[in-house]
């Protein structure tokens, strides 16, 4: 079966509950062709309080729905948390774990995210695992020893004692270096076919029973998706602002399909 490719939209904190669920009430149709379209899989990742509404407007459809961040936690006193049980009840499929801004102004450390792995495949949920240097670990040529670092301990969580407890073994991993995000930068195609070419070695040894797939998220938009797609080893995007414009999402489904 050929895999699909991803489509996820980070809204992130941008946009406001009225705003995203006019967003997809506006442009319901058209999402739901665009995640018809076979071989695709579009995911919407709105904030925490718009989730049940969206999952419930695109109920029984090929559209998914991402939480943001989810508690390492299963229940119990952590104010403020949200508990992967909850965001299965309210719909969720996807979660998004690891971004380099939950890292960043949360705190979220690399052990806390593994966790986070084990809850989300608990419930059934696909954990979308982000991973990616800075621009000083890059000049420094620390890439590949950062994501090594980010990476170990998912991947001593995704053994297969622990995998065969969960009915999903689905894991996506995206790789966001951190000056792409937000930038403008889209980094060279030789420079991302050397790191998604390091993923992929590094994924089937170490996490071999695990159904990863491998996605690229920074400053992508209409005029680069189509060089992106075409990278070896790169099966879907994460997308942050040019998502929140739906002809500019509907543009890079298209013009990549
Ligand atoms: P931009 O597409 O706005 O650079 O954001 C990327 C991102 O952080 C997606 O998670």
């Amino acid at each position: 079966m050929k895999q699909p490719f991803f489509y996820i939209a980070n809204w992130k904190m941008n946009s406001s509950f009225e705003q995203s669920l006019t967003f997809c009430m506006h442009n319901q149709p058209a999402l739901l062709q665009l995640s018809a379209y076979p071989d695709t899989t579009l995911v919407i990742a709105p904030s925490f309080p718009t989730l049940y509404a969206i999952a419930q407007l695109f109920e029984n459809s090929a559209l998914h729905v991402s939480a943001q961040n989810c508690s390492e936690y299963t229940h119990g006193a952590y104010t403020g948390q949200v508990d992967s049980t909850s965001l299965a009840q309210v719909g969720c499929t996807y979660c998004i774990i690891g971004h380099s801004e939950t890292r960043a102004y949360c705190g979220e450390t690399d052990a806390q995210i593994a966790k986070k792995v084990n809850c989300l495949l608990e419930q059934n949920i696909t954990p979308i695992i982000c991973i990616g240097e800075t621009k000083a670990d890059y000049e420094q040529g620390k890439t590949f020893a950062l994501l090594e670092q980010q990476l170990l301990p998912i991947r001593k969580v995704l053994t297969s004692e622990a995998l065969t407890a969960h009915t999903n073994n689905r894991c996506l991993i995206a790789y966001e270096p951190i000056w792409a995000i937000g930038t403008g930068i889209t980094l060279l195609t030789d420079y991302l076919t050397k790191v998604f070419s390091w993923l992929q070695v590094y994924c089937a040894k170490h996490m071999p029973n695990t159904n990863i797939t491998l996605l690229y998220g920074g400053s992508i938009d209409e005029n680069n998706a189509g060089t992106l797609k075409a990278i070896d080893g790169i099966n879907g995007f994460l997308i942050g602002g040019a998502s929140l414009d739906f002809q500019k999402l509907q543009k890079i489904i298209v013009c990549t399909y």
